[in-house]
């Protein structure tokens, strides 16, 4: 296996390829805090993309709600476990080093673990090039199993370890789990292919699937750790995501030759989420974009964490984790991050503040934005600490330099006249 630098795991690991990658990473953050988990992104992806014969059971796009919810059924603690024997095997202990953490380069510190990569590289001989498994049709027949089902504070008698951390008077929780095809930077699910009919785009790092080569060989579906490749029985091949590209290239005639946000993105009611295009260097780290919004979120603020870091297919969907869910359930999911990333989040500073409303104010896509202050409208005590509030405008501005949306923090109020009180 060739040598590729992985910033997630802040060092090279192992992986089938020479690393190549695209001038610009499709990539999106979703803050799990606002999901009401509507389903709409779900049935936005189904009417548009899975409607058809053989496609009935593929959400490429589902909400799950954690810890026991998973499309497929128990899908990621599946992967923990394979990871775990292997660690076990190996006589390895999946540690991160936080002391090496290091800017925007590193800003997980180091994980000393095996990803999946290294594990099945660990197999004398080696089967495949990475753990895992294909799912059951059982396991495909309920996508939103477990909804709402919480769990209690405790994992078993006598262990504390889940203990929720913060609205202590709750002493169940669950979240939701929004969850796509990430475009991965090193995609598990075209390393695996014997056909090599995985593919990813140059221009936005877009993974897809070339419907003509594939053979139906589904070491796809195995290998990818999140389970986004999915086979097709009808056609005898498999289908993935496929970053609803034509909006990306925008082919959309809603707004002609302007890249817009897929559709899962564009209808959420809960603007939870938003996406972007962030800028490669040749060696594969993100160029510093700084008024990016995916790029502030990721690398600045440090407010939004990969899934599941450890996995290893450096994974380029973001998630801001839940603040009230227990802190080790988080950090095995969202990596060491997870208590910086929930304490800025809890208490926003002024710009964290006012790039979070451009969350869903546009279905275009955000290139570069900017913060025209406003006047302090609000004082409070957050967690024993002074918290100010200023109503300060924030500027979004597309790819050709014109602005396509402009919020501020506070909420405009609008009062209808008399002579509309009673109409639409
Ligand atoms: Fe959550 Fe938005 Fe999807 Fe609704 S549309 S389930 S709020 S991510
Ligand atoms: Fe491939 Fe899975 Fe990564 Fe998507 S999430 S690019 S299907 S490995
Ligand atoms: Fe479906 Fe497009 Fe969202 Fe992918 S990006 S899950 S294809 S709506
Ligand atoms: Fe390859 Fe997956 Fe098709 S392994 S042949 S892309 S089913």
């Amino acid at each position: 296996m060739a040598k590729v630098y992985n910033w997630h795991l802040g060092r090279d690991m192992s992986y089938p390829y020479e690393g190549a990658y695209p001038e610009r990473q499709w990539a999106f953050v979703f803050n799990i805090n606002r999901c009401i988990a509507c389903q709409t992104c779900s049935f936005a992806c189904k009417s548009t993309w899975t409607f058809s014969k053989g496609q009935e059971y593929m959400w490429w796009n589902n909400v799950e709600t954690k810890p026991y919810g998973g499309y497929p059924q128990g899908w990621d603690v599946k992967i923990l476990q394979l990871l775990d024997q292997a660690h076990q095997q190996a006589g390895l202990p999946a540690r991160w080093d936080q002391s090496r953490r290091d800017g925007a380069e590193r800003p997980y510190g180091t994980y000393d673990g095996l990803t999946i990569f290294e594990a099945a590289e660990r197999a004398n001989p080696q089967q495949e090039v990475a753990i895992g498994y294909e799912p059951t049709d059982q396991e495909w027949s309920a996508p939103n199993f477990y909804e709402d089902t919480p769990t209690g504070a405790t994992s078993s008698p006598g262990d504390t370890t889940l203990e929720p951390v913060t609205l202590p008077e709750h002493k169940t929780w669950f979240f939701y789990l929004q969850r796509l095809c990430n475009h991965c930077t090193y995609p598990a699910c075209l390393a695996a292919c014997p056909r090599h009919a995985i593919y990813k785009r140059p221009e936005d790092g877009i993974v897809l699937i070339d419907q003509e080569r594939c053979r139906g060989y589904r070491k796809c579906v195995a290998a990818c750790p999140y389970k986004k490749t999915m086979y097709r029985a009808t056609t005898r091949v498999s289908e993935k995501c496929v970053g609803c590209y034509p909006r990306i290239e925008g082919k959309d005639p809603l707004y002609p030759g302007q890249p817009l946000e897929t559709r899962c993105m564009s209808v959420c009611p809960g603007k939870i989420r938003i996406q972007g295009l962030v800028p490669m260097n040749p060696d594969g780290s993100w160029t510093e974009d700084r008024y990016n919004p995916i790029y502030y979120l990721v690398k600045v603020a440090k407010v939004a964490l990969p899934l599941y870091p450890q996995f290893g297919t450096e994974p380029n969907g973001y998630y801001i984790p839940p603040r009230w869910a227990p802190r080790t359930y988080l950090h095995q999911m969202f990596g060491p991050g997870v208590d910086d990333a929930i304490e800025r989040y809890s208490n926003p500073d002024r710009e964290l503040l006012a790039v979070m409303q451009l969350f869903r104010s546009t279905q275009q896509i955000i290139f570069r934005y900017e913060i025209i202050q406003g006047p302090k409208v609000f004082e409070a005590t957050v967690g024993g600490r002074k918290w100010e509030m200023y109503n300060d405008t924030v500027v979004g501005y597309g790819k050709d330099g014109q602005e396509v949306t402009r919020v501020s923090v506070e909420e405009g109020v609008q009062e209808r006249p008399m002579q509309y009180i009673n109409s639409l």
